[in-house]
């Protein structure tokens, strides 16, 4: 019944497209008018269990408790509209053409699989990604990425990850842009044009916007937990990467797995139609997470599994990933009479669409000769180490500890990830997945410095035990491996002993450590944020020796920092900065490539901290106030490292803060203009940052929130000048009070400079 009034909703959303009020702008037909006409006449020639098959994406693969059988049999039936987790070439052109072949219409399948940060070359992680505040960074590493995915298959990733993060704990923090919507808006578009290009086509891979939506405001941080975030906050900061991403093309979105205020993210209607269609005007498609229709009933919101079938699709979910939900009841629903064939048809038609638009009709198959080729190309190695050095922080730099000289002689190297290839690309890899095969080489952090220092170094490394997640009884569910144990006494005692000897010995130490891959990411979240194992002991250790130590993290989220801030000379964070990672690091540790990355997330002194985030509001108690204040009282509660922060070998001077207009109505834009200077000895990347704050009106206004970036090289005493736009797109909010978006008549703050501390300060007032 419902479905049919949906229906309706849908069509007129289609019209409306950008609701009166919110910030999207006139929106262009997603699919082209030729894979509409076509899709609509094929979906005219569809039985109602093809139709059902085209809402269904399959396992490629058998998989214990996913499913026991190859999907052949209902592929040839025109039951799989889309398959995912299957990455072997050959397997993927069998399956393919069985559909074309053998299935009654020949519709081709529609490939999906997680292409998160790279296919082989693998690039930085996200988060690291998102640190270079150069939205080009995701672009460019997002188009070789998906020419490798299309080369060998894939028409489909499940990327980008939106998810705004305001709590390290969250172990997905990693594979997103972090804690702002503005930051992570310009990285989610960067994304979908790597991706898709200007329009999808046969070149492309349709982007698969996750997790929609709210799922990083999850409970404690912990990974799938719910999230009860109020409308205001969702409109204001957790949808606003969701949205600019729509706005850029996206061609379909991920529900998630958590509950949204009560109501499961993959049935909530509010979230799937109200705002994803009616007010967005999103025309794309709608996959589940992974299972997530069946898992409707695990959250006690579906009675059984029909029931979860039709919540799912009437909340506007089009295709069910893995969970077999829709194809076993959609059609008893539409017998029924609960769900019209008319509404079944709307939700089939985008995912024709895109298979149209992609090109799948005409190309269905991998042309296996290219596709080695096409994964080995020399330039993906070369553009990964220039992304990779543009990704990093540098996070502490004591009297020029950094950049170390070229012509050290003894270097000592501790730490377990300074030799590992497993950790220095981070997790989300092909190879990571389907265990090794795949033909990465990954250069480690050592083998960078000595592809630096060439055979003349003396280089001693002290790995250290590995740390692993200690939780008694765990195996990671894909790869197997059991936890190491922690090392006995004895074993910790003799490690730290090799450390402080190999540093003793040395000219410089250089430290690597922070966390593995699979302690960030999908069901990885932490209640400490400590350097796991005996890392730091074995750091204090070689800062004992008096010799310098560098410390280069190798983390998916912050780490507790505390000790290190203090007595570690220099902090670099690189992250997990990919297959060339090692080389990257070794660039700018050695000064060939100066740092400028900035962070994406304000870094917390410890756990119990979070969630810490620059754009908080105002308390009735100013934030410097003697007493009775909100804030903690046995530690700074301040972050370690603010919002935007990051050093360079060189400095920077900004100045000169102005605007077009000091003053003007809610219509106008003002320009924001700011002069940076170069005042150090080399040249250098430096991000301008411009930040405001809404002094009075209808709602408490975050005490600052970022509204324009740019990052810029200069030369030594180079001077630019940069300009921003401040109008309607900066300035409005979502009300929570008149629930629409407003630019009120107020007195703005606005600052520039180079973190979210930034002190030169204009004026605005915007008059009615
Ligand atoms: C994750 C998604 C991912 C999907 C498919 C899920 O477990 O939450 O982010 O895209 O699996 O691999």
């Amino acid at each position: 019944m419902h479905l049919r009034r949906n229906f309706a909703l849908a069509l007129f959303a289609g019209g409306l497209l950008a609701a009166a009020g919110t910030p999207a702008g006139a929106q262009a037909r997603l699919f082209s008018p030729a894979a509409r006409q076509k899709a609509e006449a094929l979906l005219k020639q569809m039985t109602l269990d093809e139709k059902i098959g085209q809402l269904n994406q399959s396992a490629g693969i058998v998989m214990p408790g996913v499913s026991t059988t190859k999907p052949d049999d209902m592929i040839a039936k025109g039951g799989v509209g889309s398959i995912l987790w299957q990455m072997n070439v050959k397997e993927i052109n069998r399956l393919q053409h069985i559909a074309v072949e053998k299935s009654r219409l020949h519709i081709p399948i529609l490939f999906g699989f997680d292409v998160i940060h790279g296919y082989r070359t693998i690039f930085p992680v996200p988060l690291a990604m998102a640190s270079s505040w150069d939205p080009s960074v995701e672009e460019q590493a997002q188009r070789l990425a998906g020419q490798d995915a299309r080369a060998a298959g894939i028409e489909w990733t499940f990327t980008p990850m939106v998810d705004i993060a305001r709590d390290a704990r969250w172990g997905r923090i990693v594979e997103g842009a972090g804690e702002d919507p503005f930051l992570g808006s310009a990285m989610a578009q960067a994304q979908v044009r790597g991706f898709q290009g200007a329009k999808l086509g046969p070149d492309s891979v349709m982007v698969c916007v996750k997790h929609f939506a709210g799922y990083g405001a999850a409970d404690g941080g912990r990974d799938y937990d719910s999230s009860y975030v109020p409308e205001e906050l969702m409109r204001n900061v957790y949808l606003r990467p969701f949205h600019a991403a729509e706005q850029a093309g996206a061609g379909s979105f991920m529900s998630a797995y958590m509950d949204l205020n009560d109501v499961p993210a993959s049935g909530n209607h509010w979230l799937l139609t109200d705002v994803l269609r009616k007010d967005w005007g999103f025309q794309g498609l709608v996959l589940t997470d992974a299972f997530a229709v069946k898992s409707l009933q695990t959250h006690g919101f579906a009675k059984d599994p029909e029931d979860a079938a039709y919540k799912a699709i009437s909340a506007g979910v089009n295709m069910d990933m893995a969970s077999l939900t829709y194809s076993q009841n959609l059609a008893q629903l539409v017998k029924e009479g609960k769900v019209s064939e008319a509404y079944i048809d709307q939700m089939v038609l985008p995912i024709l669409e895109a298979k149209y638009d992609l090109g799948l009709f005409e190309h269905p198959y991998v042309d296996e000769s290219k596709v080695e080729a096409m994964l080995n190309r020399p330039e993906g190695l070369a553009l990964e180490r220039k992304l990779a050095g543009r990704s990093m922080v540098l996070l502490r730099n004591q009297n020029r500890a950094l950049p170390l000289s070229k012509d050290l002689k003894k270097i000592a190297i501790i730490g377990p990830m300074a030799d590992s290839t497993r950790d220095i690309e981070g997790g989300w890899t092909v190879e990571g997945l389907f265990g090794p095969g795949g033909k990465n080489h990954p250069v480690t952090v050592l083998a960078g410095i000595r592809n630096k220092l060439g055979p003349g170094a003396q280089i001693t490394l002290v790995a250290g035990p590995q740390p692993s997640k200690i939780y008694p009884g765990l195996v990671d569910s894909i790869t197997g491996v059991k936890p190491t144990p922690p090392p006995t006494p004895e074993e910790t005692a003799n490690w730290i002993a090799k450390a402080k000897a190999a540093a003793a010995d040395a000219d410089v130490v250089v430290a690597v450590m922070g966390e593995t891959p699979n302690m960030s990411g999908e069901a990885a979240s932490r209640a400490t944020l400590d350097l796991p194992g005996i890392q730091e002991q074995m750091l204090e250790a070689a800062v004992a020796t008096g010799k310098p130590v560098v410390l280069v993290l190798l983390n998916g989220r912050p780490l507790d920092m505390r000790w290190a801030s203090e007595h570690v000379p220099a902090i670099l964070d690189a992250w997990y900065p990919g297959t060339e990672g090692g080389n990257a690091v070794a660039d700018v540790l050695f000064g060939d490539v100066n740092p400028g990355g900035k962070l994406p997330v304000s870094w917390p002194r410890v756990a119990g901290a979070e969630p810490l985030y620059y754009n908080h509001n105002l308390t009735h108690e100013p934030e410097d106030a003697p007493e009775f204040t909100s804030r903690y009282w046995d530690m700074n509660s301040k972050p370690l490292y603010p919002f935007g922060y990051g050093l360079s070998y060189t400095t920077f001077q900004f100045a000169n803060l102005r605007l077009s207009k000091t003053r003007m109505t809610a219509a106008d834009t003002s320009e924001v203009s700011v002069d940076v200077t170069n005042t150090g000895p080399v040249p250098g990347d430096a991000v301008a940052q411009i930040y405001i704050h809404q002094r009075y009106g209808s709602a408490s206004r975050p005490v600052r929130q970022l509204e324009g970036f740019k990052r810029i090289a200069l030369q030594p005493g180079e001077t630019k000048t940069l300009t921003f736009p401040l109008g309607r797109n900066e300035l409005q909010f979502w009300d929570p009070q008149t629930k629409r978006w407003l630019v009120e008549p107020s007195a703005f703050d606005v600052w520039a400079g180079g973190d979210s501390t930034a002190s030169l300060h204009a004026d605005l007032t915007v008059t009615q």
